[in-house]
């Protein structure tokens, strides 16, 4: 059977995510169950763009489960800097690793490596395309604070069309009864035509959109702010348009609901102001701590689906 990494959130049926999620709480619950579980295997971090927060609850997860972890965090530290390609690169871990998470500016590279060896991949970000451990952390995180992931309202603002997190939870949350998406950006900014034709209105997922944050905030149950991407705009002047188009502050979070939740997969610029971080609402720091426990979960899986 050929090897199965974690390339696309679609790749994941609903039975298998919950059945993860599962997991991650009982490692929460019992990590001490958990302290030896990957003794002897290495997992390889290769991030070909920055990261904080994936990289190194990637990492943790592995340390936490008695692994060990080998990789770069700077493609220019590497051998990618004197030309090699990722399917070479890819190949040579394979030979020191028995998994890896790689990120990538490109869309499609993880896939391009998983295709050339038979370790399982995980796709850490790559480009505005999908960010499938990203989905994982935000589901977990919205079960955790709210108790279920059906009928819900789940408002997502800010770059709506290079945010691949939002891309990949609108992919992975359309599987729940009763959801219903309020879109919230500039018209520039827009969720995908393909996110749009291919996943909502493939599957008669209700959804509206808006470029009021304001309008919209007393009907949802998860509002999911996102950075406007320097990084992905071609033209500086339109990025520094953009960027500031929404600032949630708690001004604005008097509208909403006591018990909303706001979820940010960070990093974040000047889109929630600090002042709300002290909000009970505002999730988004325990998101980054669920992050470590699917993460292990995850491992978990992919090793043991892979060494079968
Ligand atoms: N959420 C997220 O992907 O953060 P990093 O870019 O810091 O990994």
């Amino acid at each position: 059977m050929k090897t199965r990494g974690l390339i696309d959130i679609a790749e994941l049926s609903t039975a298998e995510i919950d059945a993860m999620m599962d997991v991650a709480q009982d490692i929460v619950d019992h990590p001490e169950n958990y302290s030896e579980k990957c003794k002897g295997k290495k997992l390889a971090t290769l991030f070909y763009e920055a990261s904080t927060r994936t990289r190194l609850s990637f990492e943790s997860a592995m340390l936490d489960l008695g692994g060990s972890v080998i990789g770069f965090s700077d493609a220019q530290s590497s051998s990618v800097s004197k030309g090699e390609s990722v399917a070479d690169t890819a190949r040579t871990i394979e030979c020191f690793a028995d998994i890896a998470a790689m990120r990538h500016p490109k869309e499609g590279a993880p896939l391009v490596a998983q295709m050339h060896v038979d370790i399982p991949i995980i796709n850490a970000g790559d480009g505005g395309h999908n960010h499938p451990t990203q989905t994982l952390t935000d589901l977990f995180t919205i079960r955790r604070e709210i108790g279920h992931l059906d009928n819900l309202v789940i408002g997502c603002c800010g770059d709506l069309k290079f945010g691949r997190t939002v891309h990949s939870l609108v992919t992975a949350m359309s599987r729940y009864p009763g959801v219903r998406f309020v879109f919230v950006s500039p018209e520039e900014l827009r969720i995908p035509e393909h996110v749009r034709s291919e996943v909502l209105d493939a599957h008669n997922i209700p959804y509206v959109e808006t470029t009021s944050l304001e309008d919209v905030m007393p009907e949802l149950d998860i509002l999911y702010m996102t950075r406007v991407q320097r990084e992905r705009f071609f033209n500086e002047a339109d990025y520094l348009r953009l960027r500031d188009s929404y600032i949630l502050t708690p001004e604005k979070l008097k509208m909403a609901k006591s018990d909303m939740r706001v979820l940010h997969p960070l990093p974040r610029v000047n889109e929630i102001s600090v002042a709300v971080d002290d909000d009970p609402r505002a999730a988004y720091f325990r998101q980054v701590r669920n992050g470590k426990f699917i993460r292990m979960a995850l491992i978990l899986k992919l090793l043991a689906a892979n060494n079968a």
